[in-house]
């Protein structure tokens, strides 16, 4: 039996390179070996504001994202979250087995919280409702960047404490983080990472951005102030121009050095701008063949969400049979 991967995306029409290198080209890359489960997370999506005409598009555009980067529906579930009402039962559950401190800890809701004028609570159960996706099918491996860690390791630590109490009803998930792209930088502000609600466009190369639109941004993109073209860790700015350089060719670091060797910054802006558009290209004109057929996309979500549902019943059913419930 093929050991089993599960990850989710929320359904944005601003999925940007961090997703893609950090997530997703794993997923696509990895998907043979495995059976995969790879849910656009609508219920994550309303933890904050959310147009609703609007988050329905961004969801049926996810599933034509997923595809465009080359998840196959023969190898992956590709379905929406909240077509499977197992997740919503689960969270329920687990959200009263869950200790209110382990999730008051949690990075990312300290900072989304201080971002919102009004908290709501299903912000501070967000990580609660993730750990019910990943258990729902006894996953083993969850492929992330480097943010959503912190997550994966309560949606463990939950697990590890339900099954103390209750015997062997969950298997125990590993995070998985690739060992370079795991953490893609912001392009205006280096030391913060990429991300989708960031107010600054210039900051974000998203993947459906124009040639020009992405030679803009990085030509723009903050450095420093000396001149040598090396993967130093300590100058975040370059090295994560780098990083993206490496990781859109592939080629190895010393031959990236030497490459830009006695060029300037921004030879390597440009050059670096074309790897990218190149890279991007054939997954935008998938995402825009793809996205002419909606009814197509609707009928693999729908048939994944069908599968999906029968293996999230049974280990919801297996949940509530043990604590009590039926
Ligand atoms: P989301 O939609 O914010 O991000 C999707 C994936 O992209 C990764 N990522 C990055 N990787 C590298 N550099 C960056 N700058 C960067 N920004 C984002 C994220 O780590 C993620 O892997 N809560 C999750 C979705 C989710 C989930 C799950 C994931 C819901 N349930 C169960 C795994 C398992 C989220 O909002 O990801």
């Amino acid at each position: 039996m093929k050991k089993r991967v599960f990850s989710g995306i929320q359904p944005t029409g601003r999925s940007h390179i961090g997703n893609y290198l950090g997530a997703m080209k794993h997923w696509a890359n990895d998907q043979r070996e495995f059976e995969n489960f790879f849910c656009i997370v609508d219920l994550h999506a309303l933890t904050v504001p959310q147009d609703p005409a609007e988050l329905r598009a961004a969801t049926r555009e996810m599933a034509a994202m997923l595809i465009a980067v080359g998840l196959d529906p023969r190898y992956c579930h590709i379905f929406v979250q909240s077509h499977v009402a197992a997740h919503s039962q689960m969270a329920w559950l687990l959200n009263c087995f869950t200790p209110l401190g382990w999730l008051e800890r949690m990075t990312q809701y300290k900072d989304k919280a201080q971002k919102q004028v009004s908290v709501m609570a299903g912000l501070l159960g967000y990580p609660v409702l993730m750990a019910g996706d990943i258990l729902l099918y006894h996953t083993h491996y969850v492929p992330v960047g480097d943010d959503q860690k912190q997550h994966v390791e309560l949606a463990r630590d939950i697990a590890q404490s339900f099954n103390a109490r209750f015997g062997d009803v969950f298997t125990v998930p590993e995070v998985v983080i690739p060992p370079v792209g795991a953490r893609i930088m912001n392009l205006s502000e280096p030391t913060k990472k990429m991300s989708k609600s960031d107010d600054d466009l210039n900051s974000t190369i998203l993947l459906l951005d124009t040639p020009d639109a992405i030679r803009r941004k990085l030509m723009r993109a903050t450095t420093d102030s000396e001149r040598s073209i090396l993967f130093d860790e300590n100058r975040p700015g370059i090295y994560n121009l780098l990083t993206l350089y490496e990781l859109f060719t592939g080629e190895p670091r010393a031959a990236i050095e030497s490459r830009f060797a006695g060029k300037g910054y921004g030879d390597l802006k440009k050059g670096l701008a074309e790897v990218v558009i190149e890279g991007l290209r054939p997954l935008q004109a998938r995402y825009a063949e793809l996205t002419r057929d909606p009814a197509t996309l609707d009928t693999i979500l729908r048939d994944s969400a069908e599968r999906c549902a029968v293996i999230a019943e049974k280990t919801l059913t297996d949940v509530q049979h043990v604590i009590g419930l039926r």
